[in-house]
């Protein structure tokens, strides 16, 4: 019995159980129970219910005690889209961008995302893994208890592997779950461009030493490719996303951010896992994106941050039934925050999502984009036992997440409890 553990004392608990990938209506049913309890064993819930239907289990009585304190509990935030790894912030391209240069300006003169890389480069393993190791932590301390994480702020074959080996390590030192993306082509390198054939020559890097790497080792579950104006066209990400998938690993995209492409077609084509930001999304993508298994992946934090006033279609495309989901797309160029309940709000106020939308779009349809909607996303029996607790009687002012848990530990608690 010593490894169950009974948490009671939720005043609301935000279940999300249900099957499937929320799409439309179903995107609003949280799941609630008032006075809700959970029997946790070796990590995994093995009930669900109100305070007493579960306090009156055999199991229980012998069970550790975690009290909440009527605080309201959900499932830990599901973060599907971030850029973990990175060696600096790009906090002087912030100041260029207050003073009107754009994104895509500061990236032709050689910063953005090659700026980034340069610093990267220049990193050791041991430096980036303390900083990703910090941010980790506030992850945590913001409710989140799965990141999804991309390389490609390396672009040669030693940096993208010393990233993706970098995930792997942090995966087994600390308690978030961490998934591996690879994204090598994110841009085409500076030693490329400006040759004959330069992108055609990186591109053959990518096929022909980086993924046999990746895909031996297992360094990566997922392939992704920055797929705009000024990164690869639709021709390109095409054969990198099948040359991964050669290689085991599933389609993800970058896809209608700066420009429309195409990408959305083709991520929806390549029954891709998910294709994110999509701010620049066409009536016929969006009704595409609604019938397709494609989960539309929206960043507000990216927009917000680049000071940008078109944010992605987010009521047209629930209205058209695509299966929506948040992330923060954390990273030192378009979103330099970790904060998922920041993400939430941004959801609720400049794409009119409804707080019972944003947390399920965070929850279980974040889960199902990276494939993990049998382990996470909602509170049920045979599921890990990741929880968010929130102090939610005053909306303003801080970090409002009391409590992580993560496969039924603490990993987070704001105070000694
Ligand atoms: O998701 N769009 C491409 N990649 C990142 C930005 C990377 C950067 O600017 O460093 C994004 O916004
Ligand atoms: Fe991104």
């Amino acid at each position: 019995m010593e490894n169950s553990l009974l948490i009671t004392g939720a005043s609301q608990l935000l279940t999300l159980g249900g099957r499937g990938p929320r799409r439309g209506d179903s995107l609003s049913n949280l799941g609630i129970i008032n006075d809700g309890a959970l029997l946790v064993r070796d990590g995994l819930i093995a009930a669900v219910g109100t305070r007493a239907e579960v306090e009156g289990l055999p199991e229980a009585r012998a069970a550790e005690k975690l009290d909440l304190g009527g605080r309201v509990a959900l499932p830990g935030f599901v973060d599907s889209h971030t850029h973990l790894i990175h060696a600096a912030s790009r906090a002087e391209e912030y100041e260029l961008k207050i003073a009107g240069a754009s994104y895509e300006e500061i990236a032709r003169k050689g910063g953005g995302i090659l700026n980034s890389v340069k610093k990267l480069r220049a990193a050791t393993a041991e430096a980036l893994k303390k900083r990703a190791a910090a941010a980790l932590k506030q992850f945590a301390a913001y409710g989140t208890t799965t990141v999804e994480a991309k390389s490609g702020y390396g672009l040669d074959v030693a940096s993208e592997l010393k990233i993706l080996r970098l995930h792997k390590e942090l995966a087994a030192e600390q308690p978030l779950e961490i998934v591996s993306t690879f994204l090598g082509a994110h841009v085409v390198p500076a030693e490329y461009r400006g040759k004959t054939g330069g992108a055609e020559r990186y591109i053959q890097l990518i096929e022909e030493n980086l993924l046999p790497e990746i895909g031996e080792n297992r360094l990566a579950e997922f392939c992704d490719v920055f797929c705009d104006r000024g990164a690869f066209s639709v021709v390109e990400a095409k054969r990198i996303l099948q040359a991964g998938r050669q290689w085991g690993l599933a389609p993800r995209l970058h896809a209608e951010q700066l420009s429309r492409t195409g990408a959305a077609r083709l991520a929806i084509l390549m029954r891709a896992a998910s294709c994110d930001h999509l701010e620049h999304v066409n009536k016929s993508d969006i009704q595409a994106l609604g019938k397709s298994e494609t989960v539309a992946t929206l960043l507000p934090g990216c927009d917000f941050h680049l000071g940008l006033k078109q944010y992605a279609p987010a009521r047209a495309l629930i209205e058209a039934g695509a299966i929506v989901s948040l992330a923060t797309d954390y990273n030192p160029g378009t979103s330099p925050t970790l904060s998922m309940p920041m993400i939430l709000s941004l959801a609720c106020t400049q794409l009119r999502m409804t707080p019972a939308e944003a947390i399920t779009a965070a929850t279980v349809n974040a889960a199902y984009s990276l494939g993990r909607e049998k382990s996470i996303g909602s509170l049920e029996v045979g599921k890990q036992a990741d929880i968010a607790v929130f102090e939610v009687a005053d909306y303003f002012g801080g970090n409002l997440c009391w409590m992580t848990v993560k496969r039924g530990r603490v990993i987070h608690a704001a105070e000694q409890v």
